[in-house]
């Protein structure tokens, strides 16, 4: 097995969840609780971890204000891997949360990609006409650019100052502790989204109050230097943000799913038709070599990619996917047969998606007043 790396610049290798919970000193997500129960991703461990997740289910319950914030990364295509943290976000902001949504174009362009007009037609294009797209609302959101926070002055200086701020209170060698060796760029990208995190709160924002932070469980680190300077600045009365954790989508091919490799992902924006190929030719199936061993032998779900689509994001019927599952794995369901639920899903997605992304078009400047 590959050693497993999972850091905020790099992810590789076969991941153990349970050791990343140990490791990161997080807490298993075992909430099927009301509202989060109702969504699939909670419900079935797509959100597998947390920090202070209580704060907001007593947000939640309690009709209290709070705040849902998180970044993207504008590369590449984006993907059903992207849409499990869309989904996300659009049900925090169906439960009330005001949305703060940060494109991380500093951070590309310290660590990545210096073309800005190329980041930002990605931002656009590909995420937020996505985002739109799958149900997000101007209401109550804020949509902004690290690059440029806000046209009222009073706000953007407060975002710059607290990630300006903010170095005060680290030394080196926590910031080796928690990045290892760590370049100038990286240092200043993981300064700024502590900002994206922490200035929710601050009085030119909203003031003080809970903060859910989903994001891929590659990014504990920067949470966990957001919370350690939240409370060495007593100032601004932070109440420490709350964080959950989304374990990876498999890539069709298994492994890992990557912008880098089309083929080991479906983008919301392929063809029906390229969706249906990539599914019946790279899915990676958990069926026997011949029919005949797979009557007799049966497939193997926990390996099969179709099916772990299915029970991730597909086939949100709890009774559905159980007896997929059982038919699967007593041979009664050929692997072909398990990949056509999986197309027939992923198509009839994608026609209305896509149909949906055509009208969003003209709704993209009203998310981008901030
Ligand atoms: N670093 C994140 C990524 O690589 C993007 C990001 C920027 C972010 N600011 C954030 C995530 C604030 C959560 C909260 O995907």
């Amino acid at each position: 097995m590959a050693e497993a790396l999972v850091t905020p610049w790099e992810v590789k290798g076969t991941i153990d969840y349970d050791r990343l919970i140990k490791e990161f000193g997080l807490k298993a997500f075992l909430a099927q609780t009301d509202p989060f129960d109702k969504n699939v991703l909670f419900r079935r461990g797509s959100v597998f971890a947390h920090r202070d997740f209580e704060r907001i289910i007593a947000a939640v319950r309690e009709k209290k204000p709070f705040v849902m914030m998180t970044g993207l990364m504008p590369s590449g295509k984006f993907h059903f891997g992207h849409k499990m943290v869309a989904d996300q976000i659009i049900f925090y902001q169906s439960l009330g949360a005001k949305v703060y949504l940060a494109v991380a174009d500093i951070e590309a362009y310290n660590t990545r990609i210096a073309d800005q007009a190329a980041l930002r037609k990605t931002a656009i294009e590909e995420y937020l006409m996505n985002y739109i797209a799958l149900g997000l609302k101007p209401k109550n959101c804020d949509f902004y650019f690290q690059s440029s926070r806000s046209k009222d002055g009073e706000k953007a200086s407060a975002y710059y100052r607290l990630a300006s701020m903010a170095s005060r209170h680290l030394t080196a060698n926590e910031v080796e502790a928690i990045y290892g060796d760590i370049t100038p760029g990286k240092l200043s990208s993981a300064l700024i989204q502590v900002s994206d995190i922490l200035h929710p709160q601050l009085p030119e924002f909203e003031g003080p109050c809970p903060v859910i932070v989903p994001v891929g469980a590659d990014q504990d680190p920067h949470l966990r230097l957001a919370r350690d300077i939240a409370a060495r600045m007593p100032q601004h009365k932070f109440i420490t943000p709350s964080s959950t954790y989304n374990r990876f989508m498999v890539g069709l091919k298994g492994g890992k799913m990557s912008s880098s490799d089309p083929l080991s992902y479906i983008a919301l924006t392929d063809t029906p038709e390229e969706a249906k190929k990539k599914i019946m030719k790279y899915a990676f199936s958990g069926g026997r070599e011949t029919i005949e061993e797979h009557r007799k032998l049966g497939g193997v779900p926990e390996i099969d990619v179709s099916y772990q689509w299915l029970f991730t994001q597909f086939e949100e019927d709890d009774k559905k996917i159980k007896k997929i599952y059982d038919d699967y794995k007593s041979g009664k369901l050929l692997s072909g047969e398990l990949k056509m639920i999986l197309v027939e899903k992923v198509t009839t997605f994608l026609e209305q998606h896509q149909k949906k992304r055509e009208k969003a078009k003209d709704k993209v400047e009203e998310f981008l007043k901030a």
